[in-house]
């Protein structure tokens, strides 16, 4: 009878942990469809680390039955690495500034890559003989290392410690024979049975290594792509410590990184026009530097902050352009105040948004968000392209390449086949940036020699301060 008890208990304490992680995969997904509007982004991501915690809680207490006084003394310790953890994660990620965003994503998805190493590393010796689960960890150790230390130089190289891609000659040959040769080696442990650490650490430091060779020739300015890709190994790696433990949470958490990752990488090319191996390959605006494209001729006429305000001031529509630069100088607040100046006179306002504005997928998006942008008024490119000829005003803050004509006109440059937002065919367009400083492609802006532009110099932050004062005296 009392066996009996203990059975149906069993049973049940198994039903609920498998019901916790359904749940919480199921989280993970509506989460991740919620994270495809900003208007539920931030809700959706709470969903899934509610899901995440879920799991993670089941897991600790749900996971095995016979709590003895070591099992109490194993969650302990998890309980405090994950407080820990949590803290750091935590506060780390409220002090980061925006622009500062993909070092964050690219430290977070080391610590990932690492985690799936390490899985790897100690569940080795507990397999031996068993060619499935070996397969398993061999991959998720590999690619969990390559994630791990990929990641670590793509934060390198982000934060400016690393500036120049340093590439040996022949790198691609090279990175190629390095990666057979990890394949091959993994292949003959799991086959020949071998069961030596110190093999399983050689594979380890190995794995370590191709990650650094892997992003150590591409240039800083392509790090985001090369993050997002990095992001889908970790999460191929998490996958198979799900298949690995069996844990359907994991495994669907894994997958949907993974192929969010690819996803993201794939769109991120698209909205370049670029390859994938022209982004890991290639030497993204170096060429330009050395001057590929065809040279720009022309002048151009700049405006003072009075005209400029007046200008905006008896417009009926304007359409503001933010990119890098405006995430730069911190200027989203005072940009949503110039708005609503504008609008209290009357004059029809919107943002202009491209997909690859900024250094991170939704960059503009967010930034916008955070000074509480009516979400109806960001418009992606393809809505607002054919409403530019109706456009008084068309005002680009910090924005270059997304807006650079040569894109559609210039088959030598660099960023020529990239979708832009065309506002040259605006009535007026004004270009705020400090300088005639070229972005993030390295090569000059035609836009800014169009008989209708005018530049309007300045900080971001600083040159709409004093538009909206401007306004205000009128
Ligand atoms: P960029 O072409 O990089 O131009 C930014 C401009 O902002 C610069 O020309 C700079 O000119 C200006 N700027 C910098 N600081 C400023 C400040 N404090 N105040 C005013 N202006 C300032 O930016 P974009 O048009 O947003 O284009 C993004 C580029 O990044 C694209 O080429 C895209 O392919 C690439 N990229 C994007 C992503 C994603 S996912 N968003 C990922 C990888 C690469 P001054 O120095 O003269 O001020």
């Amino acid at each position: 009878m009392q066996s009996h008890y203990l059975e149906i208990s069993m049973i049940s304490t198994k039903g609920l942990l498998e019901l916790s992680y359904l749940i919480g995969s199921v989280t993970f997904i509506i989460g991740l469809k919620m994270m495809g509007n900003p208007k539920s982004a931030r809700k959706g991501n709470m969903l899934g680390a509610v899901g995440m915690a879920l799991a993670i809680a089941a897991t600790l207490f749900l996971y095995k039955t016979d709590h003895t006084s070591k099992e109490g003394l194993k969650i302990g310790i998890l309980a405090a690495s994950l407080l820990i953890g949590t803290l750091i994660g935590w506060l780390t990620a409220k002090r980061v500034q925006m622009t500062k965003m993909p070092e964050l994503v690219s430290m977070f998805n080391g610590m990932g890559g690492a985690c799936a190493a390490l899985i790897g590393l100690t569940e080795f010796e507990h397999n031996l003989g068993n060619a499935g689960a070996l397969s398993f960890i061999m991959a998720g150790l590999v690619i969990g290392s390559v994630s791990f230390s990929g990641s670590i130089i793509a934060y390198l190289k982000l934060n400016g410690s690393m500036r120049n891609p340093i590439r040996l000659p022949k790198y691609p040959i090279i990175n190629f024979v390095l990666l057979i040769a990890l394949i091959v080696f993994s292949v003959w442990m799991i086959s020949s049975g071998c069961s030596d650490n110190l093999m399983l650490y050689t594979l380890f430091a190995a794995a370590l290594i191709y990650g650094v060779f892997f992003v150590m020739p591409i240039g800083g300015a392509d790090m985001p792509v090369v993050i997002s890709l990095l992001n889908s190994f970790t999460g191929l790696a998490a996958a198979f410590g799900g298949f690995l433990y069996d844990n359907k949470v994991m495994l669907t958490g894994g997958i949907l990184v993974g192929s969010a990752g690819t996803l993201l990488t794939i769109v991120m090319c698209k909205a370049m026009n670029r390859s994938l191996l022209s982004v890991l390959f290639g030497s993204f605006g170096e060429s330009a530097a050395q001057g590929d494209q065809a040279e720009v001729k022309g002048s151009i006429k700049d405006i003072n902050v009075s005209d400029l305000a007046v200008l905006m001031n008896y417009s009926k529509k304007v359409v503001i352009v933010p990119g890098y630069g405006l995430a730069v100088a911190q200027a989203q607040h005072v940009i949503h105040e110039l708005e609503l100046l504008l609008e209290e006179r009357g004059v029809e306002v919107a943002y202009a948004i491209h997909p690859v504005a900024g250094r991170m997928p939704g960059h503009m998006n967010v930034l916008l968000a955070e000074s509480n942008v009516d979400y109806g008024k960001m418009i992606e490119m393809e809505e607002i392209n054919p409403t530019f000829d109706q456009t008084d005003v068309v005002l680009v803050v910090g924005a270059n390449d997304v807006v650079n004509p040569a894109a559609k006109t210039d088959p030598s440059s660099p960023i020529y086949g990239m979708p832009i937002l065309e506002v040259d065919k605006a009535k007026h367009i004004i270009v705020n940036k400090r300088s005639m400083n070229a972005g993030y492609a390295g090569i000059d802006n035609i836009l800014f020699y169009d008989p209708k532009t005018s530049m309007f110099f300045g900080d971001a932050k600083k040159a709409l301060t004093e538009l909206v004062a401007a306004l205000k005296s009128l």
